[in-house]
């Protein structure tokens, strides 16, 4: 299998330049960005294939040796063979040697950062350790962890419960949106940042605390940025609450410098040296390079030795999985056994324990993960680490006025860290799949903060509603621009939720209180208050439900089974509230999920987040005024499809693309240009078009925009009527002048 690196330079360079000309993209978006169509490019794994890299011993990320980490051998040994319980493992961890310097900085310090090495136990340590040292009141109050990402928060609180031997919910819990596992006995709970941040509109001294840790600080999460904002004064009134912010090596002084200088505590770890190499040439197609450089690693680097491949979302890791598995069917038994683990921000509970499960001898496991294995989780064993170098981020893009999700080349700072990954067992090798010459002069050195890339609106409408109005004196790490605050007061005025002269409107109140994005808040607000469209909460309650699940929804990503459901619907809106109906009307069963190809624990999450948001209508009395109103019609159903798209213009007038001679273009606000966007293949305005012969509509709602091959819109609604948008938003579109 050596052949496989020893292979002439022209045969490589010919294959090269082969895979140059195939490199095929493919054109119905069905994948993310740059995957290659298995029709069009038929991936065989022979020498032809193999990626160049760049030799051993090129470069090396330095070994971090201490003499105080002497327990690491010790404690691999014991995680190889089992030898020791759970609480003995605790003690071999790095943080264990500095408890009671820890606990006695945290005593003299209200606020303390804590610097160390992924993997020292910041995260599962620093807790129990307060736990113990009784923080928490012998129960009366509780500790908050945050993380920037749920799988983070709740496989973290899963295993410090399994640490402390209770079950998860009670003593240690976890909050994330839409789900809620604490309780009465909680006294550590783990949670998303964003938590936290509601958590404050409730209880803004954050009472029931003692302790709040900010773990994973240097994210710069747009939540964690506005936690520490709030914090800072926060814990001005509140002299006994103390504040705990742990982070990689990246920002820490920054954060000292925020509170006036805190103090550093630094944990030293240990990490073996990591072998870094780069391609010889940039790869056209990062995917199709990353599933070959797992084979060439595969057949050629010796046993024990995972492999972790960093991916940028959920669709990306799919496909890689559905083709990494395609190609190990092929190669059959000629090479050693594959166990393939994806892990990204929503995968479900029940799936990710895979990832942290030994491997067996004689096989290797392959982890595809998002940016949430750089710093957040540390899974043992891994000694390889295959980085493309990219990662999917909120960005906000000035031609359509619009913040979406792009994928984007890395920081040195991230690049170095996924690197760092390869290094905690032994000495590892770290590929990356980019040039040398791209490492020093193409990549950033830092990765941006979330807060100077993304639209802040939602922020501000939180911020307006916790009183804070001065938002330009509001404590920082980095202040977002005037123009983009004055962007978001903009679009918040056109939502509805600010007057003219600023202030935070009873409809924005609202749009705060309810669980989910103002956005779907406004739609639920509309459809049982608006007089164009009430009359219809209970159907866009379903709708805004699937909304958030539409990732996972289907089986096998098709939706072939629900074909007799997709010819009587015209628009996505529709098919999801009607599988959703037939789902209630089988009495929730298993069965009809089965038999419809639909995700069973995808609709129960819908079916709980459906009845949070609905329980929060009932609060704000909507469900009411929405009853009233439906039992006053005596036939409904001719109008309820135009008054449910009514309800959803209302809530994103800025996610309209009108049909032009070029095809679709955005619209929304003056200031932008508008953007050409396809829609999406999975949208049933395709195949309505397609199979009815229908004219395509003139407007187009969509939830989200995802950038492929093209620009596609996901999540269709046509609009057929200009009337209805001009009822709806006038603010936006006003009548032509020759009507008026
Ligand atoms: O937060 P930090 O990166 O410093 O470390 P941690 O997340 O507290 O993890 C400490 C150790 O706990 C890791 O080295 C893992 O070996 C172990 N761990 C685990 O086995 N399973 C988990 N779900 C989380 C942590
Ligand atoms: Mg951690």
């Amino acid at each position: 299998r050596d052949s496989y690196f020893k292979e002439s330079k022209a045969t490589r360079q010919q294959a090269w330049e082969e895979k140059q000309l195939q490199k095929a993209v493919k054109e119905d978006g069905t994948d993310e960005i740059m995957v290659p169509n298995s029709e069009k490019y038929d991936f065989v794994f022979d020498n032809d294939a193999a990626i160049d890299f760049t030799e051993e011993d090129d470069e090396i990320l330095p070994e971090k040796d201490a003499e105080y980490d002497t327990h690491l051998s010790e404690r691999l040994d014991a995680e190889q063979n089992r030898t020791k319980s759970i609480q003995e493992m605790r003690k071999l961890l790095p943080v264990f040697q500095y408890r009671e310097e820890l606990l006695q900085a945290i005593k003299d310090n209200q606020i303390l950062i804590v610097v160390g090495e992924t993997g020292s136990g910041k995260t599962t340590q620093l807790p129990q350790y307060l736990v113990e040292e009784g923080y928490t009141n012998s129960g009366k109050l509780q500790i908050a962890v945050t993380q920037p990402r749920r799988v983070a928060a709740t496989s973290v609180a899963a295993r410090v419960a399994e640490e402390m031997d209770v079950c998860i919910g009670k003593e240690v819990g976890y909050s994330i949106r839409f789900e809620d596992k604490t309780s009465e006995k909680t006294v550590l709970k783990y949670m998303t940042d964003g938590m936290l941040l509601r958590e404050i509109l409730t209880d803004p001294e954050l009472k029931r605390y003692s302790c709040i840790m900010i773990d994973e600080a240097h994210e710069r999460t747009l939540a964690t940025d506005i936690l520490l904002g709030l914090l800072k004064d926060i814990l001005v009134h509140r002299k006994d609450l103390k504040l705990l912010i742990s982070s990689a090596t990246m920002n820490a002084t920054k954060f000292s410098r925020f509170f006036g200088g805190c103090p550093i505590f630094n944990v030293p770890g240990r990490r073996y040296p990591v072998d870094i190499h780069y391609t010889l040439q940039p790869e056209a197609n990062y995917l199709h390079a990353a599933i070959s450089t797992i084979f060439q690693i595969h057949t050629s680097q010796e046993l024990p030795g995972d492999v972790l491949v960093f991916l940028t979302g959920q669709e990306e890791i799919e496909s890689a999985r559905d083709k990494i598995e395609e190609i190990a069917n092929k190669l059959g038994s000629g090479i050693p056994q594959m166990i393939i683990a994806p892990i990204y921000a929503n995968l479900p509970q029940e799936q990710q324990d895979q990832i942290f499960v030994q491997t067996p001898p004689n096989c290797r496991k392959i982890v595809l993960a998002t940016n949430i294995a750089e710093t957040s989780l540390t899974i043992d064993g891994i000694k390889f680490v295959i980085d493309p170098g990219y990662v999917k981020e909120n960005s906000f893009v000035p031609a359509t006025g619009m913040s979406q999700l792009l994928t984007v080349p890395c920081s040195r700072a991230s690049v170095d860290q996924r690197a760092g990954r390869a290094g905690r067992v032994g000495p590892g090798k770290c590929y990356r799949l980019f040039t040398k010459w791209s490492y020093y002069n193409e990549l950033e050195m830092m990765p941006k903060p979330e807060i100077v890339r993304t639209n802040l609106a939602n922020t501000v409408l939180l911020l307006l509603s916790l009183g804070i109005s001065d938002l330009i004196k509001f404590p920082m790490l980095d202040k977002p621009s005037i123009a983009s605050l004055t962007n978001s007061l903009e679009d918040l005025y056109l939502m509805g939720a600010l007057n003219s002269k600023g202030k935070i409107t009873r409809l924005g109140r609202i749009m705060c209180e309810f669980p989910c994005e103002p956005q779907f808040a406004k739609v639920l607000h509309s459809a049982a208050t608006h007089e164009q469209c009430k009359g219809t909460l209970e159907e866009c309650t379903d709708i805004v439900a699937m909304l958030h699940e539409t990732a996972s929804l289907f089986v096998g990503r098709s939706k072939d089974a629900s074909s007799h459901i997709v010819g009587e619907v015209d628009s996505d809106h529709l098919l999801y509230l009607q599988i959703y109906q037939e789902w209630k009307n089988s009495n929730y069963s298993r069965a009809w999920c089965q038999d419809h190809k639909v995700q069973y624990k995808t609709l129960c999450r819908v079916r709980n987040i459906r009845n949070q948001l609905w329980k929060c209508a009932e609060q704000m009395g909507l469900v009411v005024m929405n009853e009233t109103y439906r039992r006053k019609q005596v036939d409904f159903t001719q109008e309820i499809n135009t008054r449910i798209s009514k309800s959803f213009i209302s809530g994103f007038p800025m996610n309209i693309a009108q049909l032009g001679t070029t095809g679709y273009r955005t619209t929304g606000k003056k200031s932008s240009s508008g953007l050409n966007v396809h829609i999406h293949p999975s949208s049933v305005l395709i195949e309505q078009t397609r199979e009815n012969a229908k004219k395509p509509s003139k407007y187009v709602l969509y939830q989200r925009l995802m950038l492929t091959s093209k620009e596609f819109m996901r999540d269709c609604l046509p609009i057929y009527t200009e009337s209805w948008l001009i009822e709806m938003v006038p603010q936006i579109f006003k009548k032509p002048n020759n009507q008026n």
